[in-house]
């Protein structure tokens, strides 16, 4: 158990640190001793053991993304995962108040799903480049553009962009989207907004021709084809496992892709010596934590938006109940259909990995 070397001083009524706190969570530290040096526990310990009491009182889940620290997400999240998993858990949530650990559209989403609970951000402006790349005036004009062509329009988007698609996706459910939406409107072609390499990456899985939107992902998109070969050549030995929101070039030159949820399964599947995952820097400590035999090489890039969560404001968030979601009723009534067309398509065990050995396809861009 990590000692106390001087009192931790709490401010703003915060909980301080005590040798009472520190034997409570000493259980909790053992899990992130990996990954949390031990100095700063102290600093955690208060929160994590407030937080978790204070979910007790509120009737409280934390959901938590793959992306987040490994002391949010191995010490106070309920339930864990990508956005896929923590949309379908939103939807059946039996607790009165849904804490989104991760960024606003993923709190959006479990609010449109479970209308009636209280669903809280710890942090309004944890954003998404991709959510902030599209508005549901862009998708109304690309509809008049194109009547007869389905909308599929990826999580990382607004309530209001919802609301104006046919059906939502996720990267762990993209390929099985498309090809279900384009066998149900009798098309081969199917608009896939707003990720321009997710729906570049979808596009060379499947014979359905793909038009999109020039959206990114202001993490993925650093990632270039150059680092993989690098890293490939400093690594030999290590699994490069990436995510499809990196460019089509990079995915070629990595072993394996799919979602956080995938990339995580595929770790504890293969159980590799070594490891390199390419998406936000948290995933690799998180996915560490649960496969100690994994050495894991971090060449990572940093998500702003969903750092802006921390321990601190979520335990904020369930004391003063805050920040809370409101979706307007008539936006938050059609994006559920498309959330719920997604949701109701049968699912596999686990989640499905992209072929990275196919070869790229085109996928034009909407002109609207
Ligand atoms: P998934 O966890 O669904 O793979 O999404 C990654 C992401 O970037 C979420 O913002
Ligand atoms: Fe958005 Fe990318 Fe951050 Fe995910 S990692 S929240 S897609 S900017």
């Amino acid at each position: 158990m990590p000692s106390l070397s001087k009192t931790t001083p709490a401010s703003d009524g915060l909980p301080e640190c005590d040798a009472g706190v520190l034997e409570r969570t000493a259980p909790l530290y053992e899990k992130v001793r990996d990954v949390v040096p031990e100095a700063e526990w102290p600093l955690h310990a208060p929160l994590v053991d407030a937080i978790n009491r204070l979910k007790i009182e509120r009737n409280a889940v934390i959901l938590a993304h793959n992306y987040m620290t490994p002391e949010i997400f191995n010490c106070v999240g309920d339930i864990t995962g990508d956005s896929l998993r923590l949309a379908q858990v939103a939807a059946e949530a039996e607790q009165d108040v849904i804490v989104q650990a991760g960024v606003h559209f993923m709190a959006e989403t479990a609010k449109i799903l479970s209308p009636d609970k209280t669903v809280l951000i710890p942090d309004l402006e944890a954003g998404c480049s991709l959510a902030a790349s599209i508005t549901g005036e862009d998708v109304r004009r690309i509809r008049a553009a194109y009547p007869s062509y389905p909308i599929v329009t990826y999580v990382n988007t607004s309530a209001e962009v919802k609301a104006e698609s046919d059906i939502c996706c996720t990267s762990s459910n993209a390929v099985q989207v498309v090809e279900a939406v384009a066998r149900q409107w009798g098309t081969d072609t199917v608009i896939m907004i707003p990720d321009e390499y997710l729906a570049k990456n979808v596009a060379s899985q499947t014979g359905v021709r793909i038009l999109t939107w020039k959206g990114d992902c202001e993490v993925h998109e650093k990632f270039t084809r150059a680092e993989i070969e690098q890293l490939r050549i400093e690594h030999p030995d290590a699994m490069i496992i990436t995510h499809p929101e990196c460019p089509p070039e990079v995915l070629r030159a990595a072993d394996f892709a799919g979602s956080t949820g995938a990339m995580s399964s595929f770790v504890a599947e293969h159980r590799p010596a070594k490891a390199i995952l390419i998406t936000e820097c948290s995933m690799s400590d998180n996915v560490a934590v649960a496969n100690p035999g994994t050495q894991f090489i971090r060449p990572c890039n940093l998500c702003p938006h969903m750092k802006r969560i921390t321990l601190r404001n979520i335990y904020e968030a369930l004391r003063d109940l805050r920040f809370e979601i409101d979706v307007p009723a008539g936006v938050a009534q059609r994006a559920r259909v498309s959330l719920q067309a997604m949701l109701d398509l049968p699912g596999g065990c686990k989640p499905p990995a992209f072929d990275t050995s196919r070869p790229e396809t085109r996928a034009d861009y909407v002109s609207v």
